[in-house]
């Protein structure tokens, strides 16, 4: 009986595909915003170039690697190479810089993991977060923001799952959630196994940058994939459905490490994550697609798993049954 309805929904499922797709739609930043934003950042490398001539500011994170939503903040890096300097100084010495800008609110968060200056621009209304010397994160904004533009399913899952895990609160990795960089990473994950995306780090490589003497490589011409998915003709809403099954029901969490990097499901004990080390748990396996050593499940606690798990099961099970999915998946906590 299980299986017939599993059957009678997936055949069903495609009718809230519009539904769904109209929800991605009123999460997309206007054009006008995007300019806005380049308009910030041009406006702020000239600052900190008349202080730093060989200095450069990089826009990364969601409003970079196109999973951004409308009225985000932003993400900034500074790259700069002064050996003189520690990161907290140039942090201090970048908040005293900006004092020159129309900007309001400058704070030098020197103490937090990863010190950062946050201001607010009074031209544009934009806030915005500067950190320093954070590269990976460019490079890694860059792989996301390539395998967008291969399937613009991976677009609208991802919209539709960090829309879901805002609502539903499952987004905060202070609280023990997954940030929404994982969730992006889940996304592409589930379309190379279905064969909508491939693995950019498995073909050869096209693209190459070094990041603290360690290099990294991969394809980047992905305007020669635009059909790669063209067979699978899934539509938003199953693969949504996927998506929430695979995490509810089929993903083996004593077991398994979702890795992008090679487009495949590895094993714990490969990465050694089979037990606690310090803080890190590995209840919930995400391998980073460039530093591999990091598990981008570790913020997850053995009270946070239990609630995320919930929530995909809950999620699952709305667009299983529910009459009404695109309303009640993302029925606020
Ligand atoms: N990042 C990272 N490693 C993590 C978390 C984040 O390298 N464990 C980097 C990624 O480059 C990511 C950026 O920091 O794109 C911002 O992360 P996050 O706030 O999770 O994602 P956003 O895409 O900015 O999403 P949101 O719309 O929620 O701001
Ligand atoms: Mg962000």
């Amino acid at each position: 009986r299980f299986q017939r309805r599993v059957r009678a929904c997936r055949y069903d499922i495609d009718q809230f595909t519009p539904n769904f797709l109209s929800i991605f739609d009123s999460l997309v930043p206007s054009e006008e915003e995007i300019a806005k934003q380049n308009q910030l950042v041009i406006a702020l490398s000239r600052l900190i170039n008349k202080e730093w001539p060989n200095s450069k500011l990089y826009l990364y994170g969601s409003c970079a690697n196109s999973f951004g939503f409308s009225n985000s903040d932003i993400d900034l890096c500074l790259s700069i190479d002064d050996k003189e300097m520690s990161k907290v100084d140039i942090i201090l010495k970048l908040a005293d810089i900006l004092q020159a800008g129309n900007l309001q609110n400058i704070q030098a968060l020197t103490r937090a993991r990863v010190p950062i200056v946050k201001l607010m621009d009074l031209d544009t209304g934009l806030s915005c977060d500067i950190c320093v010397n954070n590269l990976l994160a460019v490079v890694n904004t860059k792989l996301l923001r390539d395998y967008a533009q291969i399937d613009q399913r991976l677009r609208q899952l991802a919209f539709i799952v960090k829309h879901w895990a805002k609502s539903r609160r499952v987004n905060e990795t202070y609280q023990g959630t997954l940030s929404s960089y994982s969730y992006v990473i889940m996304c592409i994950h589930l379309l190379q196994l279905r064969r909508i995306l491939p693995c950019l780090q498995e073909m050869e490589a096209t693209c190459y940058v070094t990041v603290d003497d360690n290099h990294y490589a991969y394809f980047d011409q992905v305007d020669k994939l635009s059909n790669y998915g063209a067979h699978n003709n899934e539509t938003l809403s199953s693969l949504l459905w996927a998506f929430f099954h695979y995490w509810a029901y089929q993903h083996d969490y004593t077991q398994d490490v979702i890795s992008i990097r090679t487009g495949k499901i590895i094993s714990k004990h490969m990465k050694d994550w089979t037990r606690r080390v310090g803080n890190d748990r590995h209840l919930i396996c995400i391998e980073d697609p460039f530093e591999t050593s990091h598990d981008l499940g570790r913020v997850v606690d053995k009270f946070s798993i239990k609630i995320l798990r919930e929530e995909f099961e809950r999620a699952a099970n709305i667009l299983q049954y529910d009459p009404n999915p695109s309303v009640k998946l993302f029925e606020p906590y």
